[in-house]
């Protein structure tokens, strides 16, 4: 199988006024539909503007990225929101969920976004939420959510119009220990049993058990790349 998303020789500098970041050098990667990748390292050694770029929300200084076979350097700027659309799911450390909405309109807010019919949406939305196990909760408002159910909603929303590619910045920084590994663990599920591609960026000791990959960041560079067993 080809990989659904491959990062080639990029790197990416910041400049502010006259001193340079070089917030990511020279990081080639590859994942496949159905596999964890896990990036770790310590803070600021560029795992946000990593996946960023895998998530073509910003752009390499250097290098490029290549989704599904197509290089996106090659595309002009109007493609862009597509390409997102169609491929990637974002998961963030804080849910982002929008408070007044319940679980199902959280999610139904983006399957409208990527143009579903209205008469679907609510059926959608429930069976993407019991995807993440919480069919149950469809209708509770996330201030009546725990945090990793919380999370869960995000995933869920992250995965509507069924994208390959599930980008998931410290998505277990807010949960303690116990709920953390159960978000991991669905995590886990998208790749093994749904097929996605799951790329995690995450702290937290507990990934190295869902993850297919490891790959160790610093100073913007990739120092170790292992496969745990
Ligand atoms: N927009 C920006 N402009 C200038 N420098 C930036 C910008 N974004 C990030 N940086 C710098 O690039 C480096 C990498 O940042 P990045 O956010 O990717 O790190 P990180 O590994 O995600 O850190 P953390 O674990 O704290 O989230 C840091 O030195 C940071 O200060
Ligand atoms: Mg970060």
């Amino acid at each position: 199988m080809n990989p659904i998303l491959e990062i080639l020789d990029v790197s990416k500098v910041y400049q502010e006024g006259a001193a340079k970041v070089v917030a990511v050098d020279s990081v080639s990667l590859s994942i496949k539909k159905g596999e964890a990748l896990l990036i770790m390292g310590p803070s600021g050694s560029g795992k946000t503007t990593l996946l960023s770029m895998m998530g073509c929300i910003l752009h390499p200084t250097k290098g490029d990225v290549v989704v599904d076979g197509r290089m996106v350097g090659n595309l002009t700027e109007d493609a862009l929101p597509d390409i997102r659309k169609k491929y990637f799911g974002f998961v963030f450390q804080s849910f982002n969920l929008f408070p007044s909405l319940t679980s199902a309109e959280n999610v139904e807010a983006v399957l409208r976004l990527k143009g579903w019919d209205k008469k679907e949406l609510k059926t959608e939305s429930v069976n993407l939420l019991k995807k993440v196990g919480l069919g149950e909760r469809a209708d509770f408002y996330p201030r009546d959510l725990s945090g990793g159910e919380k999370q869960r909603v995000a995933f869920a929303r992250a995965l509507a119009g069924e994208p390959p590619i599930i980008l998931a910045d410290e998505p277990t920084a807010n949960l303690d220990s116990r709920t953390g590994k159960d978000v991991l663990g669905v995590l886990r599920n998208l790749a093994v049993e749904s097929g996605k591609a799951v790329v995690i960026v995450s702290h937290d000791p507990n990934a190295l058990d869902v993850a297919h990959t490891v790959v160790h960041l610093e100073d913007g560079k990739i120092i170790s790349q292992e496969k745990p067993t």
